[in-house]
């Protein structure tokens, strides 16, 4: 396992690798993996010559009074489980090598920012689309796999891939789950034991919305009053956003027609946890 922090030097690393004409999968995280991220890293091994992942916990894409200063950090951990994993490199990055003195260009991607996670995190994906735009242009990988964990950003990353005309396909990877339903998170390691019970609430809700919609319900409205009411009635838990979108610009949705994906983010203690599922009319 390689652990390379300056930038020229994975660049090396690359040109190498691009010489050989061999491909590149790049999985970039913010460390602190957990078994999702490893799902996405099973994921990409075959799809490439090379795995590579990212650990760098990117200050741009956190607001003022969010959890910089606080988010897990343990790279020996990681280093034996991308290990276990198949992954070759990690690209690991100081702050300053990112984002030196006199650093002043970002990506905006917009639209599709303005609701969800965006509304309530403003300048978050400004910060994950410039980061991300980084990182490939970095690691020049053919793949990189997201969870679908954060909806938002994979589609906010799909539209500046897109939009920018890189060379990369991006793919998405399902969200892993704990048994009870949790979605993993590296920010689940906040939650006390009753939080973490509490936090079920989350992918419950969800499900009670895709089981609504199987028996019938079309109305988005309906839905999310019906999720509300959960969240609330569940202690110690407050609702950020509930919202119905369409799932490749993000619109809020009336009824359900077709595909349509169900988002929400709520406080669990002083914890924001995000979650998302699919809804489906056949
Ligand atoms: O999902 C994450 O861990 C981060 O937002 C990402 C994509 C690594 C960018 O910092």
């Amino acid at each position: 396992m390689e652990i390379i922090r300056e930038i020229p030097a994975m660049k090396a690393w690359v040109r190498a690798v691009r010489k050989r004409g061999e491909t590149i999968c790049l999985v970039p995280t913010m460390g602190y993996l957990h078994e999702g991220h490893l799902g996405l890293m099973r994921m990409g091994g075959p799809l490439a010559d090379h795995l590579v992942i990212s650990i760098f916990v990117n200050p741009t894409q956190f607001g003022a009074g969010e959890d910089l200063a606080t988010y897990p950090r343990d790279l020996p951990r990681d280093t034996e489980l991308a290990g276990s994993v198949g992954v070759e490199c990690i690209f690991y990055p100081g702050a300053g090598a990112m984002y030196p003195p006199g650093y002043c260009t970002y990506v905006e991607v917009e639209d599709i920012t303005e609701g969800l996670c965006g509304a309530s995190r403003p300048g978050h994906f400004r910060g994950v689309a410039t980061v991300v735009a980084k990182l490939f242009n970095i690691v020049e990988p053919d793949v990189a796999i997201f969870g679908e964990k954060d909806y938002q950003q994979l589609a906010v990353l799909r539209k500046m891939v897109e939009d920018l005309n890189m060379n990369v396909q991006v793919l998405a990877h399902p969200t892993v789950r704990e048994e009870d339903g949790l979605a993993m998170s590296s920010r689940n390691k906040y939650l006390s034991a009753e939080q973490r019970k509490n936090a079920l609430v989350l992918s419950r809700a969800l499900l009670q919305a895709r089981r609504r919609v199987e028996r019938g319900e079309r109305s988005a409205e309906a839905l999310k009053a019906e999720a509300v009411r959960m969240i609330e009635q569940t202690p110690e838990s407050t609702v950020d956003y509930v919202e119905i979108v369409d799932p490749v610009l993000l619109r809020p949705v009336e009824r359900i027609e077709g595909r349509a994906v169900m988002a929400l983010a709520v406080r669990v203690g002083a914890t924001r946890l995000i979650d998302n599922m699919t809804l489906e009319t056949s």
